[in-house]
C-alpha cells in the first residue's frame, strides 16, 4: 500500500510513524508535513486545505488510500472530493464531520437521540444570549462558538461580565470568524474528563485504549485553553464498567444516530467525556484522531494500524479483532514561550537525538521546521516527548528524561502531566 496523510502536527507524525511498521505499507507520504516528519514520510509543500493540490498528489504517487488527519480539510470536503476521483480515504464526509465543526449540530443530534450531554440552548443573538445566562443566574456559564476555533471556543464564564465579554468576543468582534455566528450555552458540569477515540467505518465500532488531555497551558490546570500540553493512556478514571455504559449509552447510540440522520461516519470518531456524578456525559465529539492522544495511544496498538485504516475504508472493519499492549504511556508537549499566544519562531533546538534515544522515547515533532540539518521551531506546539513503561509511573519518568535533554530558548512544558487526577 501507499498512504498520503494529510496534516503537519504531532498528531500526523505518529501516523506516520505507525503506518510505516506496517509490513503492508511500501511507502507513505505526507503534505504538508513538518521538520520531523520528513525525516521519516517524503513531504510535499500542498497545503492541508487544497483539495485539487492533495488529489494531484495522490494521483501523481499513485496512492491507494489517503489519510486526511486534521478537523478543517475534513469539514471542507477534501474526503468527498477526493473519494469522488475513486481514491479510498480514511476520514468522515462533509456530511458526517459535522458532528465537530457545529456544535449546534452535534447538541441537536445528542438531544434528539437521547445521548448524555450537558442541557444547552442555542443563540445567534448576543443579547438574548446574555439574557438567557443573567437569567440562569448560574455560574459558572460555558459559552461555545458553534464552528471550528482550533480547540479555543470555549469559554467557562465565572461571572456576568466574563459572559458579556465572551459573547462580544465571540459574536460581535468575531474573533474566530464565521464560526461564532451562533453560540452553544450550556450547563457547567463537574468530574473527570476521558478521551476515547474510536475507529469505526458506520457499521462496527471499535473503541482504542482510553486517555487523558490536559488541556490548560500550565500546572495545576491554570492558565488559558489551549490545544493539549500532554496525553497519558490509559486514563486512571476509565473503569471497565464506565467503558460499557459509555459503549451502550454514548459510542453505539451516536453511531446509530449518523446513520439515521443519513450522515454515517467513517473514520476516527473521537469522544470527549465527562464522567459527572450521574454518569458519563457527552462534551465534545471530534471528528478525527485527537492532538496529543494519538501520540499515545497509537503506540499501543498491537495490531496492523495500515490493516485497520484500510478496513475502515472499505467498511470491513468488522472482520478484525483489534489488539491493544497493557503498557502505559505518556506523552509531555514541548511549546514555544508564549503559547497559546504569540511566540516567536525559528529557534535552534538542541538535544533531539539525545532526547529520542533516551530508553523507549519518541519524539514526535509538532511545530518544527529542518534548515541544512538542524531542527528550528515553527509553531506553537514543537514536539511531543512521548515513552511507553510497565507502569505509567515509569512512562511519565521516561518521557520526562526525554525533555530534560531537549532545549531551545523559551520552551515551556507542564512539569505535571499524568499527576493532576491525584491531587
Ligand atoms: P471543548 O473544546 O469542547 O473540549 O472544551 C474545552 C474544555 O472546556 C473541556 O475539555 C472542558 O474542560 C471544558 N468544558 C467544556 N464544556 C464544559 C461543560 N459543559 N462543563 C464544564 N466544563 C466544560
Ligand atoms: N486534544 C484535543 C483535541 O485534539 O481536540
Amino acid at each position: 500500500m501507499k498512504i498520503l496523510v494529510v496534516g503537519s502536527g504531532g498528531r500526523e507524525h505518529a501516523i506516520v510513524r505507525k503506518l510505516k511498521d506496517s509490513p503492508q505499507v511500501e511507502a507513505v507520504y505526507c503534505a504538508p508535513g513538518n521538520g520531523g516528519i520528513s525525516r521519516d514520510a517524503e513531504c510535499f509543500p500542498v497545503n492541508a486545505m487544497d483539495k485539487e493540490g492533495m488529489l494531484a498528489l495522490a494521483k501523481e504517487k499513485a496512492v491507494d488510500l489517503v489519510f486526511v488527519a486534521p478537523d478543517d480539510p475534513l469539514a471542507a470536503g477534501m474526503v468527498d472530493f477526493i473519494e469522488a476521483a475513486g481514491i479510498p480515504c480514511f476520514g468522515p464526509n462533509a456530511a458526517a464531520a459535522q458532528i465537530e465543526a457545529s456544535k449546534v449540530f452535534s447538541k441537536n443530534l445528542m438531544k434528539k437521540y437521547h445521548i448524555p450531554t450537558a442541557g444547552y440552548e442555542v443563540f445567534s443573538d448576543p443579547a438574548q444570549a446574555l439574557e438567557y445566562i443573567k437569567a440562569q443566574g448560574t455560574y459558572p456559564a460555558v459559552i461555545k462558538a458553534d464552528g471550528l476555533a482550533l480547540g479555543k471556543g470555549v469559554v467557562i464564564a465565572q461571572n456576568e461580565e466574563e459572559a458579556k465579554a465572551a459573547l462580544h468576543s465571540i459574536m460581535e468582534d468575531k474573533i474566530f470568524g464565521e464560526s461564532g455566528a451562533q453560540v452553544v450555552v450550556e450547563e457547567f458540569l463537574t468530574g473527570p474528563e476521558v478521551s476515547v477515540l474510536a475507529f469505526t467505518d458506520g457499521k462496527t465500532l471499535c473503541p482504542m485504549v482510553s486517555s487523558m488531555d490536559h488541556k490548560r497551558a500550565y500546572d495545576g490546570d491554570k492558565g488559558p485553553n489551549t490545544g493539549g500540553m500532554g496525553t497519558i493512556s490509559p486514563n486512571p478514571f476509565y473503569t471497565e464498567e464506565v467503558a460499557k455504559r459509555c459503549m451502550e449509552e454514548i459510542f453505539q447510540p451516536t453511531v446509530e444516530a449518523m446513520n439515521a440522520e443519513g450522515r454515517p461516519f467513517k473514520g476516527c470518531l473521537y469522544f470527549g467525556l465527562m464522567l459527572t456524578k450521574d454518569g458519563p456525559k457527552v462534551i465534545e465529539y471530534n471528528s478525527r484522531f485527537g492532538d496529543p492522544e494519538t501520540q499515545v495511544v497509537l503506540p499501543r496498538l498491537k495490531t496492523d494500524f495500515a490493516q485497520i485504516v484500510e478496513a475502515v475504508a472499505h467498511e470491513r472493519l468488522g472482520e478484525l479483532s483489534i489488539q491493544w499492549s497493557d503498557q502505559a504511556s505518556a506523552c509531555v508537549v514541548m511549546a514555544s514561550g508564549g503559547y497559546p499566544g504569540s511566540y516567536p519562531k525559528g529557534l535552534e533546538i538542541h538535544g533531539l537525538d539525545a532526547g529520542g534515544q533516551a530508553s523507549g522515547v519518541t519524539v514526535y515533532h509538532a511545530g518544527t521546521k529542518c534548515e541544512d540539518g538542524k531542527f528550528l521551531t515553527n509553531g506553537g506546539r514543537v514536539l511531543g516527548v512521548t515513552a511507553l513503561g510497565d507502569t505509567l509511573e515509569e512512562a511519565l519518568n521516561r518521557a520526562y528524561a526525554g525533555v530534560e535533554k531537549i532545549s531551545f530558548e523559551g520552551a515551556m512544558y507542564r512539569k505535571d502531566i499524568g499527576r493532576t487526577h491525584r491531587n
